[in-house]
């Protein structure tokens, strides 16, 4: 394990020199010395950005849970695997041990195969964080099913979307949530979703809250009989290097999202790379990562990545105020967390709230803090590192994507100094740059662009599903020979990198990426709207949250606005989910275009950020008088 745990700074900067110089050999000497492999590869790298085509570990054979699973068994059975932290603290915490994990891996994997999934196909999860989730991922990956899981906050309409994409056979769900103090009819949601998805025959149901539901006979199957009766062992499906993992939708600025795909080999040997690094995990260390599996991170550092090091990793069901604002830290006190990893939006809330639900509680275990998902403000940094790290455990601010697998900015803990505010360094492996708006890379420091890979990582996606022309468009058109991530980014004089945001039309709102054109499309459906726009503005919580300009036709100018708001935002609701509602709404005669049709946007964010002094030319537009209207009625 020579490759694993970097020690100092020195050895970072010698690492990173090592991983640009030969990347082959580099990434070729962590995948030998820390996996079992059925067959070897031929080729470690193979790669054209102009097509974009990118393999590694062509020729590899291997399971990725027997990495994260089998091969644990002769020297971690019976250490802690999963530790499952239901919503309400009153009910019983669930330790899994591996050797318990892998059996119900098994009997899960012998209930798919028996339900006619093989190799290959689609298997949409949606489910709840209990260990159903956890244990239908690894059980897909076992036997070479493709998983797709849809956060299980997302609407019927959002879910038949990603459902139909990628032609999902078969649904596992549960009858309900728990989430804080309320129940979620899951179920009820899927059967809405399955009205119009005729590529689904099959649908599993866990047993969570007991809802009542209805079972559609020949369709529908409760899980826990089938389990019950499943073999206790299931042999692995031996997988290529380049065989598809799994799929993972994430919002694009415009259209349909994008079922990011991502697969076997490098992903888990990236993820297992990162993890060990970023977090300085230890083996008798318990992690704990507040995401949803639902979201990349949960996929990549609440499962594969911590498994794929046989670490403990906690699966918490609930949400951060129930009962009471204290629930994270009682949670660190009572397993002992000794990694936190969480999202900027979080810290904002919790912040907010009074010290005492922090200093109830002892979080002496903390050795390393994490945040992910949007830029961490300087407040939010300073409460994190002094009152949740008592000023001496290190946070890393990691910077990644769904499309990038992994982590790729960050500062590695005790090794890596951290400005606030700063991701730092980019991981071994990993060559950032930043580009200006001629498409030159800004070389030298300091400097500020958007950001750009010029170099691939053995975990970054291959294809957007079905659509690998999107892909080269989304990611590999706009400078030639990069991966364009779509961010903003800041370098310092010492080659620190600091991300500023979103350069296009996608907006971070609590940490989910939001694409502005499927919710304007949702508002446009209002039989009363005949256009709308949607910019974000700062909020204190959530980061950005969501203003929509919107023109009424003459049929809805009469009507209450009160009315028409709530409307709205619940056709958003059903249409994409509860997280993309709007806090404000302004309706509005016009909206400023140019003379080729396109809405100015950059107008309407200056106008929601209530910076109206400096508009800039806009004489040119096709109807510059309505940015007076639109400024004189600003929320
Ligand atoms: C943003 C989450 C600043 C960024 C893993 C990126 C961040 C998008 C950070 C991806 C960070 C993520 N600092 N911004 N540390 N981490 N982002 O796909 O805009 O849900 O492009 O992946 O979140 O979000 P996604």
């Amino acid at each position: 394990m020579s490759q694993y745990h970097i020690k100092s700074l020195e050895e970072y900067f010698q690492v990173y020199r090592k991983s640009i110089r030969d990347p082959e050999t580099f990434w070729e000497e962590i995948a030998e010395e820390n996996f079992i492999w059925r067959k070897r590869w031929n080729k470690v790298l193979d790669w054209d950005f102009s097509k974009p085509k990118v393999t590694w570990f062509q020729g590899a054979q291997l399971n990725i849970t027997e990495n994260c699973i089998d091969r644990h068994l002769p020297t971690r059975g019976n250490k802690t695997a999963l530790i499952f932290e239901p919503n309400n603290p009153e009910e019983k915490t669930q330790h899994i041990t591996y050797k318990q994990l892998h059996q119900r891996v098994c009997q899960f994997a012998n209930v798919l195969k028996e339900k006619g999934i093989k190799k290959g196909d689609r298997v949409c999860i949606y489910l709840p964080m209990i260990p159903e989730l956890a244990i239908s991922v690894l059980a897909c990956a076992r036997i070479g099913a493709i998983h797709s899981v849809v956060f299980a906050g997302f609407s019927a309409t959002a879910l038949r979307t990603r459902i139909n994409d990628c032609e999902c056979n078969m649904v596992i769900t549960s009858d309900g949530s728990f989430r804080g103090n309320k129940t979620i009819d899951l179920k009820v949601i899927v059967d809405e979703a399955l009205k119009d998805a005729p590529c689904v025959e099959t649908v599993l149901v866990a047993q969570r809250t007991h809802s009542e539901i209805e079972m559609k006979e020949g369709r529908d199957f409760w899980l826990e009989p089938l389990i019950e009766a499943a073999y206790k062992d299931c042999a692995i499906e031996v997988m290529d290097a380049e065989d598809p993992l799994f799929i993972l939708y994430t919002s694009g600025s415009t259209g349909m999202p994008k079922g990011m795909m991502h697969t076997t080999a490098g992903y888990m040997v990236y993820i297992a790379y990162t993890f060990k690094n970023v977090f300085q995990y230890r083996e008798e260390d318990v992690y704990w990562c507040t995401a949803d599996i639902g979201w990349i991170t949960g996929h990549s550092y609440i499962l594969y990545g911590p498994l794929a090091n046989g670490a403990t990793t906690v699966m918490f069901e609930g949400v951060p105020n129930y009962p009471d604002w204290g629930r994270f830290w009682q949670i660190v006190e009572k397993h002992k967390v000794n990694q936190f990893y969480t999202a900027p939006t979080a810290i904002r809330a919790l912040a907010k709230e009074n010290l005492s639900f922090v200093e109830k509680y002892d979080l002496s275990s903390l050795k390393v803090l994490g945040t992910v998902g949007e830029p961490i403000n300087e407040e939010a940094w300073h409460w994190y590192d002094d009152i949740i790290g008592k000023g001496n455990t290190p946070i890393v601010d990691t910077w990644w994507q769904t499309e990038t697998g992994g982590i790729m900015i960050s500062p590695i803990p005790f090794v890596t100094p951290t400005i606030p505010t700063f991701a730092t360094l980019p991981f071994p492996g990993i060559q950032p740059c930043l580009m200006d708006e001629t498409g030159e890379e800004i070389k030298g420091n300091p400097a500020n662009g958007r950001l750009c890979v010029k170099f691939p990582w053995p975990s970054m996606a291959r294809t957007i599903w079905g659509n690998h022309q999107r892909y080269k468009d989304t990611y590999f058109s706009t400078f030639e020979n990069k991966y364009f991530t779509g961010d903003g980014a800041l370098r310092d004089n010492t080659g620190y990198y600091r991300i500023t945001g979103r350069v296009d039309d996608v907006i971070i709102v609590s940490g989910h990426n939001l694409g502005t054109a499927p919710i304007e499309d949702a508002i446009n459906e209002h039989p009363a709207v005949a256009e709308s726009a949607i910019v974000g503005f700062p909020h204190d919580v959530k980061g950005n949250a969501l203003y929509g300009y919107v023109i009424l036709k003459e049929t809805g100018e009469t009507r209450n606005h009160g009315n028409l708001r709530k409307e709205i935002n619940q056709l958003i609701t059903e249409k994409i989910g509860p997280i993309a509602k709007l806090d404000k709404i302004q309706f509005t005669s016009g909206l400023p275009k140019t003379r080729s049709g396109k809405i100015m946007r950059r107008i309407l964010r200056k106008i929601a950020h209530k910076e109206t002094s400096n508009l800039g030319d806009t004489s040119t537009l096709l109807n510059p008088e309505v940015v007076q209207e639109i400024i004189e009625n600003a929320l």
